[in-house]
């Protein structure tokens, strides 16, 4: 049994790492401001006994050294998560992101944690390469602050690695979805606003024409990539992709979505915004080779289990 640091544990991925956790018997410990994450989203593993939440913020030294107390892994999550709050406030975004996760990393280091598994992020590519998967090998082209601050925290993980042995392991996460979600956020993502508004027969907005493409990732795949990074052999320093390999335009979710709850979702389409990439597609195969990685639920039966969650959420 190994006790376990999970920042940003409320929220939607964090939380999800939290029940996997705790369904394998570890010790759980989450530090998270809730900003935009929700206790509720833990509150049967705080009631159970089986998790202690730390209320604090990822920037405070005091708050992170406490957390950091006889932890063996990290899972870091805790962030500012959207491109478009980025755009409206960079400093906010920077500050959590960047100067966050060095706080998070000195204290680690300080703590002689085993290893650090960091939420870095696909933004990093910007519009590289349009038309082909992405490689770990790509230079980066970031083209937001958010992508700008989730980039500048990855060489962080490396410059620890380098600099003082810390085992760190950065996983792009590409766009990932299912329960626990937020669909109310100011900033929500696209699955659960599609959904949301399928189940309650509203209509989904469409920035631009449709056609752009995401490499939609299931919760689960996340959670298992993590857990295989805190000791695959050969990853310490590394980066590596974390997608499913499949390319589905935001047209074709709305198709599924469609079959899934019978009827066919109202489309609104409003401009293209700022800083949205046309097409992000992950090339899988360096996770596949060094973590283990299986990406084992692909989009239809993730997306099903994703309806499923919100029709219980909004009790239809
Ligand atoms: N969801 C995705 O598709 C996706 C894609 C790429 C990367 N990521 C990264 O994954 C991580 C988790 O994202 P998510 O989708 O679960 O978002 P989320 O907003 O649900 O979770 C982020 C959590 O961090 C907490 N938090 C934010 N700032 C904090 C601070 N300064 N101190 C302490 N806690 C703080 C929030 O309260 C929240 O619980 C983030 O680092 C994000 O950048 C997510």
């Amino acid at each position: 049994m190994a006790q376990y640091l999970v920042t940003g544990g409320a929220g939607f991925i964090g939380s999800n790492l939290c029940h996997a956790l705790v369904g394998r018997g570890e010790r759980v410990r989450v530090l998270d401001n809730l900003s935009t994450g929700h206790e509720a989203n833990i509150a049967d593993l705080i009631a159970a006994g089986h998790l202690e939440l730390i209320r604090g913020d990822v920037t405070d030294r005091d708050a992170v050294g406490k957390a950091m107390a006889g932890v063996d892994y990290v899972l870091h999550q805790a962030a500012v998560a959207s491109v478009q709050r980025s755009i409206d406030d960079p400093l906010t975004s920077d500050f959590a992101n960047v100067h966050g996760t060095v706080t998070v990393l000195n204290a680690a280091q300080k703590a002689k944690v085993k290893r650090v598994v960091y939420a870095a992020s696909s933004s990093a590519y910007g519009n590289k390469a349009a038309g082909s998967a992405k490689v770990e090998t790509m230079i980066p082209e970031p083209l937001s602050p958010y992508a700008v601050s989730k980039l500048a925290a990855e060489y962080y993980m490396k410059a620890f690695y380098a600099s003082y042995g810390l085992e760190t392991v950065a996983l792009r996460y590409f766009n990932v979805f299912g329960p626990r979600q937020d669909p109310k956020s100011h900033y929500a993502a696209v699955i659960p606003l599609f959904v949301t508004a399928a189940l309650q027969n509203g209509s989904a907005t469409i920035y631009g024409d449709g056609q752009q493409s995401r490499d939609f990732c299931f919760i689960d795949n996340v959670v298992e990539a993590n857990l295989l990074a805190c000791t695959a052999e050969g990853a310490a320093g590394e980066t590596f992709n974390l997608g499913c390999g499949d390319k589905i335009s935001l047209l074709q979710v709305l198709d599924v979505i469609g079959e899934i709850v019978g009827h066919k979702v109202e489309r609104k389409h409003e401009p293209t915004r700022t800083g949205d990439i046309r097409e992000s597609l992950a090339d899988i195969s360096k996770a596949r080779r060094i973590l283990g990685y299986g990406a084992k639920v692909r989009f239809p039966d993730g997306i099903k289990l994703t309806v499923d969650w919100y029709k219980k959420l909004l009790k239809l």
